[in-house]
């Protein structure tokens, strides 16, 4: 069985003394969950957010790294200056850094391979945009993502790389994928990764859905058969709200 791991992507959001308040209520409303619960705040909240976990169940994850380890590089932050202050994990590929901050699937390869070099667990998100999914080409978009943003990585790298399928028209709308809808673009994914790796693989590969995921429909969504927990925006920036989510299964 697949552990299910909900990681809050807090984006642009929260100065230090907002991050130290979050924990301070967060903490002991998730203390009894059996699901990995990740906080992925912004660089400058990052060794607050480190401070205020110690000795918890909670997870310390970066938004966005540089692939290269140092050099002439401004405004960039690399994997190794990640690892040093204790952060576990890093999203990569997020939808607004490919929109926003011209990130490729090359691009994402790069840094996912970075990530697993200085052992950094990747939330590498994928997804389509409302007008692929109507034209009928989610499949094609998706399955391309996650053939050329996952290639080349060892059987190990593979199955501890941890996949965010986030349609983008589901993010920040309030729409939400259905969760039939949700399971079955995660059920090409994971085809998709069986077919560059084999099944034993694949079956490890953890696939969260995200997008407008809140508590009213959470508890749906975990439920189905292939939904590894969730990548949750917005909600997850009040402590109540994304305690709910953490706990609804
Ligand atoms: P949302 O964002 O939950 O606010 O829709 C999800 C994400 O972008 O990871």
């Amino acid at each position: 069985m697949r552990k299910k791991i909900i990681a809050g992507n807090w984006k642009m959001n929260k100065l230090p003394n907002e991050t130290i308040s979050f924990f301070e209520e967060f903490v002991p409303l998730v203390k009894d969950t059996k699901n990995e619960v990740v906080i992925c705040a912004p660089y400058t909240d990052l060794f607050y957010a480190i401070l205020s976990a110690q000795n918890t169940n909670i997870k310390i994850g970066a938004q966005n790294m540089h692939w290269e380890e140092n050099g002439a590089y401004t405004g960039e932050v690399s994997p190794q200056m990640l690892k040093a202050i204790g952060v576990e994990y890093v999203i990569i590929g997020h939808s607004e850094r490919r929109q926003y901050f011209a990130e490729t699937d090359e691009t994402v390869n790069k840094k996912l391979k970075a990530a697993h070099n200085v052992g950094l667990k990747p939330i590498v998100c994928v997804g389509e945009s409302l007008e692929q999914r109507e034209s009928g080409n989610a499949k094609e978009i998706v399955t391309k993502q996650v053939k050329m943003g996952l290639k080349d990585l060892t059987n190990e790298q593979i199955a501890s790389t941890i996949v965010a399928y986030e349609p983008i028209w589901a993010i920040g709308t309030g729409k939400t994928a259905t969760k039939e809808d949700a399971n079955e673009t995660i059920k090409w994914i994971r085809e998709e990764i069986e077919n560059m790796y084999g099944k034993e693989n694949a079956d490890k590969v953890i696939i969260q859905y995200g997008g407008s995921v809140k508590s009213s429909n959470a508890k749906e969504l975990f439920e189905m058969s292939d939904i590894d927990g969730g990548l949750v925006g917005g909600a997850s920036l009040k402590p109540d709200e994304f305690s709910k989510i953490v706990n609804a299964v």
